[in-house]
């Protein structure tokens, strides 16, 4: 049976959608087009993207749904099934047919409200495929979106009689991969660090488990990236092997409720959107926009309030164990003290000041706090009028310690008060624990990733603007609430502690632009200068050069993003000069000569500056950059880059700042040393 679904022209709008991240750009309009049943099942649904070699083609086999990716005649998804397990109905994975076919263009342009580029082109190929199972009538669509750069699908589960309220016992999603793919990704956890490892690099045949983002180079150079965009009321998805005879092929494990289900749903939903980011270079999967593409648009009707920045604050002396959370002799966020970083906030031009272990019952157990009230040592309205006289902005400490009960029952007061005291911006914590309806739950299941979706609603009302450490991995939901500025979810600069004497490998940070942030922003807080500073003995240091953490502003993107060390250290160290005015968000972005786990040279506009940031593994290297991303005419290139005498574990500190005339003609051979980087500034002359 061929049957026409809809001959008229569909015509997709995606004006008015907001207002805070302005659409610039043209609407999309495309003649829907039809095919159906028996036909479309046996001939297959072919979805090409709107421009680029990328291919999708759905097919109904034996009952089940499967699709394929194919790309310039390699197969990057072989045929891998689709399907949900819902406790109400026999597997949608079995006796379904494909009832109609509807296909649509979205083309549009948008204004991030601060992002790696001023604007991003959603552009992509959108297929509606709508299956029914005959025999209990149950109905359930997948929406697939191909893009130049990538794939977007996800499952809509329309209104229908019997499933008003429903469970999910598993999503049944493969990714048949290429087994001899090099893939790099994080074992897959339920705990609240799952995130915070390191990156693992194997021939994708050989992962068992991962969490997503997973990326992967396959034997002929393609890069891909699996992941998921648009995480809202629905646990978070990991990655297992299937165990069948199909090497490289994984499939969708989703994180469980306290009570083994997988989500609760109520009426017509939409699953996250599963998705590949697929290119040529590595460059191409950083420098994608397809995971915000696959999100909401902005949902504020103001956002003048949001802004990015660089902040500093009251918390490597803490991880360092030069100063306590705790109040006593030796407490950190006194009143002094913070005022010092306020100081340095303005020298450095940074816009906030963190201070953590200022309220009440922070560190020790961390239990009983409120989040209001500050220690007797700190003088919250002082430090907030000194703040402001130095046109600094606090960033309140919100460490759950995983009482997440208490936390969502007083969000509004909190929120409120810093309103009233003109506190625009919180760091969440949710270290160990996740007790959430009086059940200590993972980090990553459905209620956990709905508490965080109300702290950024409740946030949105009293604006403030969010950080969340221990929360979840972004999934491009920044687009829709873009006070959602940046997160953990990444062994970041505090690991050099945690992670024994290796502390983070320099290797890591030459991963993480093309896994970790592939979902977003990271609050990674890099720039610590001083890399061995040990007031306590530990034991431990940074493990990259001073030079490799300037580099990070670069390769790294946060739009709250941390200048980490002290006010002394910095003041220490001529590296400090690089990072004062250091912008947080973007105009252009581009990731240049980058080998995943080996090096990454990034460059980024902002205004007429450029900066550059060049980082290597535990290899020394040279690498030659030509500077053809420069507009017209010369630039003054500052250049601070490790000395001759630096060496990442006997001599790291020493760096060589020198200014050199450059043009985009000009090609610069960076001398990079084991573990060690090159910062540059262009200004034009
Ligand atoms: C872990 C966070 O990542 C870190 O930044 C913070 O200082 C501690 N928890 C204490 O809240
Ligand atoms: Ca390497």
């Amino acid at each position: 049976m061929e049957r026409e679904v809809n001959s008229k022209p569909n015509r997709r709008t995606v004006l008015g959608a907001t207002v805070g991240a302005a659409l610039v750009g043209a609407v999309a309009t495309a003649p829907a087009a039809a095919a159906a049943g028996a036909g479309a099942a046996s001939r297959g649904v072919t979805i090409r993207a709107p421009r680029g070699p990328l291919r999708v083609t759905v097919h109904l086999v034996d009952g089940r749904l499967r699709y394929e990716v194919t790309r310039r005649g390699e197969t990057l998804v072989a045929s891998s099934g689709l399907g949900l397990d819902l406790a109400e109905r026999p597997s949608l994975t079995e006796g379904l047919e494909i009832e109609s076919v509807e296909r649509a263009t979205v083309d549009e342009t948008w204004r991030p409200v601060w992002g790696p580029d001023a604007t991003v082109r959603n552009h992509a190929s959108e297929c509606v495929v709508r299956t029914v199972q005959p025999a209990t009538g149950t109905r359930l669509d997948v929406v697939f979106r191909v893009f130049e750069d990538g794939v977007g699908f996800r499952y809509r589960l329309p209104a229908q009689e019997g499933l008003d309220r429903y469970t999910v016992t598993a999503e049944r999603t493969e990714f048949a991969l290429p087994a001899d793919a090099t893939s790099w990704s994080l074992a897959a956890g339920t705990d609240w660090n799952a995130d915070e490892r390191h990156y693992r690099r194997a021939p994708l045949g050989e992962v068992a488990t991962a969490q997503t983002p997973l990326t992967l180079a396959t034997a002929r150079g393609t890069h891909v990236v699996v992941h998921e965009a648009a995480l809202v009321d629905y646990p978070s998805m990991t990655l297992a092997a299937t165990g069948d005879d199909r090497p490289g092929a994984l499939a969708s494990e989703l994180i469980s409720l306290p009570d083994g289900n997988k989500a609760h749903l109520e009426g017509a939903f939409s699953t996250p959107w599963r998705t590949l980011t697929i290119g040529d270079r590595a460059g191409d999967l950083a420098e994608s926009h397809l995971i915000e593409n696959l999100n909401e648009p902005c949902a504020l009707d103001d956002t003048s309030w949001i802004t990015a920045g660089t902040y500093v604050g009251v918390w490597w002396e803490l991880q360092r164990r030069d100063t306590t959370w705790t109040e006593g002799p030796r407490h950190g966020a006194t009143t002094a003290r913070v005022k010092e970083y306020i100081d340095l906030a303005r020298e450095a031009g940074a816009s906030h000041v963190l201070a953590e272990g200022w309220n009440t019952n922070a560190g020790g157990e961390w239990t009983g706090q409120d989040f209001l009230t500050p220690r007797d040592d700190f003088d919250l309205p002082e430090v907030l009028r000194y703040a402001e006289a130095n046109g600094v902005r606090f960033v309140a400490h919100n460490e759950t310690r995983g009482f997440v009960d208490y936390y969502e029952e007083h969000l509004d007061t909190i929120f409120g008060r810093y309103a009233e005291l003109g506190i625009d911006a919180i760091k969440t914590g949710y270290a160990t624990r996740f007790e959430l309806g009086g059940v200590n739950r993972s980090h990553y299941d459905q209620e956990a990733v709905r508490h965080y979706q109300r702290v950024i609603d409740a946030a949105a009302r009293h604006r403030i603007m969010i950080n969340a450490h221990e929360a979840i991995k972004p999934t491009g939901l920044a687009r829709t609430h873009p006070h959602m500025m940046t997160g953990e979810g990444v062994a970041g600069m505090e690991q050099h502690n945690y992670m024994g004497k290796d502390g983070n490998p320099p290797e890591q940070a030459t991963i993480l632009p093309f896994t970790r942030f592939m979902g977003g922003p990271a609050d990674y807080t890099p720039g610590v200068l001083n890399v061995t500073w040990d007031p306590a003995g530990l034991g431990t240091r940074v493990q990259t050069t001073s030079a490799a953490q300037l580099a990070l502003y670069t390769v790294f993107f946060s739009p709250l993003q941390m200048l980490a060390d002290t006010p002394e250290n910095y003041r220490a160290h001529p590296g400090f000069a690089y990072l004062t005015d250091m912008p947080a968000s973007w105009d252009e972005t581009r990731f240049l000569d980058c080998e995943i786990g080996d090096h990454t040279v990034a460059a980024r506009r902002k205004g007429d500056l450029w900066y550059l940031g060049a980082i290597t593994d535990e290899h020394d290297r040279t690498l030659r950059v030509p500077l053809r991303f420069l507009g017209r005419g010369r630039y003054a290139a500052e250049i601070y880059q490790d000395a001759a005498e630096t060496t990442w574990r006997e001599n790291p500190l020493p760096i060589d700042i020198r200014t050199e005339t450059v043009r985009a003609s000009t090609t610069l051979r960076l001398r990079l040393v084991a573990g060690g980087g090159t910062a540059i500034r262009f200004r034009p002359l």
